[in-house]
């Protein structure tokens, strides 16, 4: 059996009665397949999930689920209303999570099932203008500062930032109680309909990352000011669920190993965030992440964490990303990294280590680092290198749900082996939107292209990564026109227009 096969498919024990059964976790993502405005589970969200909960995965986390429904990320998300939470809404999640683990599928092997964790959100600022309320009422954020993911636009991204986000309104503090209150109601809930745990979301730029930033976080009471009391509300969260769901429940947090802007949240803060995490002693594990909206480079091919931290610290040698080019950077950028070892294929490798080292070697938090990861090697790499103690992998599993099946294979000893490995891609368009000067574009054409590959579960079907552009948007919305969502059947339409305006040009896959 190869050794990376050995390191990927062992356990891995959280120390509470929970137990993956093996070390790969597929990381969250949004599905977009609520009902307009935000609801409980939907039926598409519960064919999608049927197949991942049969591929072999050691924990599945599910797209953010919303804590508070005028605060969606985007208007199709999952999402809790106002607690207290109603049976009927308990046995909609019930059904999600019999779905997920599998547990709805008898010929699923107990011990082959994975662990469920729900991922919840306030989306904060980030959240865009009409997302759950109306178009004209301000996000909630922790302090009153404007989005700007299209700064690189001037005048006419000022304007675009505006159109999409505005600028938020500052939480009083009966609204961070409420907050608190509404997080670990939803944690309940999770636990009440049979999930294995939940992971707060404080990674890009989302409410609680945005109040871990001291860019985002200007408030002068106890939620703001030095690292400590920007981390407040988390550990506060963190406590107030604790309280209410029991010891075998898992509690996880997403955090940003950086924001990757001028401002944000340093590594130096982020690892203490860590820190604090594991001392406070209720948390079994945190996701390791890094980026944001402002800047989502982590969303794109041939991120490199360290660059982007010499670019924050000014040097100029380091020069911009060249636009256009993605397609060809991507394919300079597999050469690099098989030269390189695979071991440094995880996006936030150097962190995931200094993380590791930093806690005492008695703490039971477990680190998941997740970014980058596509190959067998890479991901035992990072496990044996950073000694994380899973890996989670995003775009891989929405294009491959099978990827367990493969990395894990014993009768696949080469590590290099394809049949060990996901297949590669290329994001047709991904070229041509390297010309807009703002990285939130492309990142979101890449993120909308993978909701499309999951679009193709729902119905039962394989993901095509030669599909054209048309195909990917009408398949995105096509179940929400199974729901009856007129709204979504018309803004299909439009997106699909306005995808052919530009002449987005269908790309050969390699
Ligand atoms: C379609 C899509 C939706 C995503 N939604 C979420 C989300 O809801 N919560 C989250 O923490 N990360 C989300 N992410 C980010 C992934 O969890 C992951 O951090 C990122 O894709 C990098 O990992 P990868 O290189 O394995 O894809 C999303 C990514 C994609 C592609």
């Amino acid at each position: 059996m190869s050794e990376s096969v050995k390191i990927l498919s062992q356990k891995l024990d959280f120390g509470n009665g929970k137990v993956a059964p093996n070390r790969l976790v597929k990381a969250p993502m949004e599905e977009m397949l609520g009902r307009f405005g935000g609801s409980a589970p939907t039926p598409a969200l519960l064919k999608l999930y049927r197949h991942w909960a049969k591929a072999g995965w050691g924990m599945v986390i599910t797209g953010n689920v919303a804590v508070d429904r005028t605060h969606l990320g985007f208007p199709w998300d999952i999402s809790f209303p106002s607690p207290p939470h109603s049976d009927a809404l308990i046995s909609d999640f019930k059904a999600y999570a019999e779905a997920s683990s599998g547990r709805d599928n008898s010929s699923i092997d107990e011990a082959d099932r994975p662990l469920v964790v729900v991922q919840l959100v306030h989306a904060g600022r980030q959240s865009l203008r009409g997302s759950g309320r109306a178009p004209w009422k301000p996000a909630l954020a922790p302090s009153a500062v404007p989005m700007r993911p299209s700064e690189g636009m001037g005048v006419v991204g000022k304007a675009l930032d505006w159109l999409l986000w505005g600028t938020p309104r500052a939480m009083t503090l009966p609204e961070i109680q409420e907050m608190v209150n509404r997080f670990a109601a939803a944690a309940e809930a999770c636990s009440r309909a049979g999930f294995d745990g939940v992971e707060l979301h404080a990674s890009h730029g989302y409410q609680l990352s945005a109040f871990l930033s001291p860019r985002t976080n200007l408030r002068t009471d106890a939620y703001g000011g030095d690292a400590q009391r920007r981390a407040r509300i988390l550990l506060e969260i963190v406590t107030e669920a604790r309280k209410r769901v029991p010891r075998g429940f898992l509690i996880g947090v997403k955090l940003n190993s950086s924001d990757y802007i001028q401002g944000g949240l340093t590594e130096d803060d982020a690892l203490l965030n860590v820190r604090w995490l594991a001392e406070h002693g209720g948390v079994d594990f945190v996701e390791i992440s890094g980026g944001n909206y402002e800047n989502p480079s982590f969303m794109t091919e041939g991120f490199d964490a360290e660059e982007e931290m010499r670019k924050l610290q000014g040097d100029t040698s380091v020069s911009a990303p060249q636009r256009g080019t993605e397609a060809s950077q991507m394919q300079k950028d597999q050469g690099a990294r098989s030269a390189r070892s695979h071991a440094r294929e995880a996006f936030f490798h150097n962190f995931a280590k200094k993380a590791r080292d930093n806690l005492p070697a008695s703490s039971s938090t477990r680190l998941i680092v997740t970014g980058g990861l596509k190959t067998r090697a890479g991901m035992a790499g990072a496990i044996e290198n950073t000694h994380v103690d899973g890996v989670g992998i995003g775009r891989m599993a929405a294009v491959y749900p099978d990827l367990p099946r493969r990395v894990l294979d014993q009768n696949v000893v080469d590590d290099e082996d394809p049949r060990a490995n996901g297949p590669k891609y290329v994001i047709p368009g991904s070229g041509l939107l390297g010309y807009i000067p703002i990285k939130f574009v492309g990142a979101g054409w890449g993120t909308v292209w993978h909701n499309g590959m999951m679009s193709y579960l729902v119905l039962d079907k394989k993901p095509d990564v030669h599909a054209s552009t048309p195909r990917i948007l009408l398949g995105i919305f096509a179940p929400s026109v199974l729901q009856l969502r007129i709204h979504a059947f018309i803004a299909a339409i439009l997106v699909f227009l306005v995808a052919f305006l530009p002449g987005v040009a269908r790309q050969k896959t390699v």
